[in-house]
């Protein structure tokens, strides 16, 4: 068969990683595609030194890679909004099939994409945005086909998981352990994209479309960042059995669809709670299957490869068949996207981990308490943490069972004007992923 022409937009991290692995791997990939893949074109700013380039072309322009006739396959690697938008938008216009690695592009500009895609006949594919290395797009858009899909939750941040693990095993500095997770390419280019989960929100965007078949709504993902995290939280969420992971979480509920981003309180007895380092973990949960758990590299140059590689292979594989052949880009038949509608967050209904700094003096607990029970919220354990020097305060740290986020941010107020109450209560969610 004729072999099949890629051209590389970006030879960054992950291009870098997708020549070397196209390149190093060239046999077994033509075995299992049925023939040849060809590097034909590399659009490029800078050389990459993990890269022998050897005689393929190369170019500064990425025009002239989106209108390459010979090429059948454009992979954008660039990231971001503008440029890798036009390189998509642009090969899509030329009849070219599209391979990127772009969570943020697909979340924001995936409904655009796909149209236009659907339009001229080819297929935007994008294993590649979401956890990296491991296949989640794949498993829930074409394993998990048969299931009706109850809820996903994950850690799909590898430098937010990163930094979280640092600060538990070795109570490392923030800064200092993001510093470590750039210089190892792990974080994206504006790194509050992974502290702030905006990264995290582009991915659960991703995620929720394809296992619900529901619009791409990144607009409506609510987005909380671990910066706000104390080592003091880690600290007694362990005490409590907990650890505290920035998760993605989203499910179906009689009221519309949750979609959030968040740090949680994860029993430390779940497998996904165990998951640490760079490491990423997806677990869903669908009526047929019940619960399934995902677990690799979300970043860096090798895992990412792996999933535009395995893209390229499908299309290659599918090259010549009609258009109908291929799997749907969001899973589901765009004439049967459901438009579920998203909770705003006062809506959602989750546990909480609150903690309260007071001054150490009698009735202030009973206080606490009564004021939580006035509005009807349900404590299911509680410890004080004694000053630890004079003129300190007190911390109470109490778990609730699950309340609508509206009552509790009410209850927060009403307990943080208590008079015995100082600054504002710390407030994580808790989810028991059963
Ligand atoms: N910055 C991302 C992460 C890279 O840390 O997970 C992969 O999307």
């Amino acid at each position: 068969m004729k072999p099949v022409k890629v051209g590389i937009c970006g030879l960054g991290t992950v291009g870098g990683g997708t020549f070397n692995v196209l390149t190093n791997n060239a046999k077994d990939i033509a075995r299992r595609a049925g023939r040849d893949i060809i590097i034909e074109q590399v659009a490029m700013r800078h050389p990459n030194p993990a890269v022998e380039i050897g005689s393929v072309k190369t170019t500064e322009d990425v025009a002239d890679v989106i209108s390459n006739p010979d090429i059948d396959i454009v992979v954008e690697l660039i990231g971001g909004y503008t440029v890798a938008k036009d390189v998509v938008m642009g090969a899509i216009e030329n009849g070219k099939h599209v391979v990127t690695a772009n969570k943020a592009l697909i979340a924001v500009y995936g409904s655009e994409i796909f149209a236009a895609a659907e339009a001229k006949g080819v297929s935007v594919m994008y294993e590649a945005a979401v956890a990296g290395g491991i296949p989640i797009i794949k498993a829930i858009r074409e394993g998990l086909a048969a299931n009706h899909i109850n809820w996903l939750a994950g850690i799909i941040n590898g430098t937010g998981n990163f930094i979280l693990t640092e600060m538990r095993d070795k109570g490392r500095d923030f800064a200092d352990v993001l510093a470590e997770a750039q210089a190892l390419g792990y974080a994206e280019a504006d790194p509050t994209f992974d502290v702030e989960g905006i990264d995290a929100a582009h991915k659960l965007t991703i995620l929720a479309s394809i296992a619900y078949g529901i619009p791409l709504q990144f607009e409506h993902c609510y987005t909380e960042g671990i910066s706000k995290v104390a080592p003091e939280d880690v600290e007694y969420a362990e005490e409590l059995g907990y650890r505290i992971k920035h998760l993605g979480i989203s499910s179906r509920t009689e009221k519309g669809i949750d979609l959030r981003v968040h740090p949680t309180l994860i029993p430390e007895h779940r497998p996904i709670a165990k998951v640490d380092g760079v490491l990423n973990a997806v677990t869903v949960n669908g009526d047929a299957v019940g619960d399934t758990l995902y677990v690799g590299a979300g970043a860096g140059a090798g895992p990412t490869a792996s999933a535009v590689v395995a893209d390229i292979i499908d299309l290659a594989r599918t090259l010549e068949a009609p258009a109908s052949a291929s799997v749907n880009h969001l899973a589901f038949d765009s004439e049967s996207i459901d438009n579920l509608r998203v909770l705003p967050i006062e809506q959602v209904e989750t546990a909480y981990y609150l903690r309260i700094q007071v001054q150490d003096r009698t009735g202030v607990l009973a206080s606490i308490a009564t004021t939580l029970s006035e509005h009807d919220i349900n404590i299911e354990a509680l410890i004080q943490k004694e000053p630890r020097m004079e003129n300190d305060l007190a911390q109470i740290i109490i778990l609730t069972h699950k309340v609508e986020e509206a009552r509790m941010n009410a209850a927060i107020e009403a307990v943080e004007s208590l008079d015995s109450t100082h600054g504002k209560i710390t407030r994580i969610r808790v989810e028991h992923l059963d």
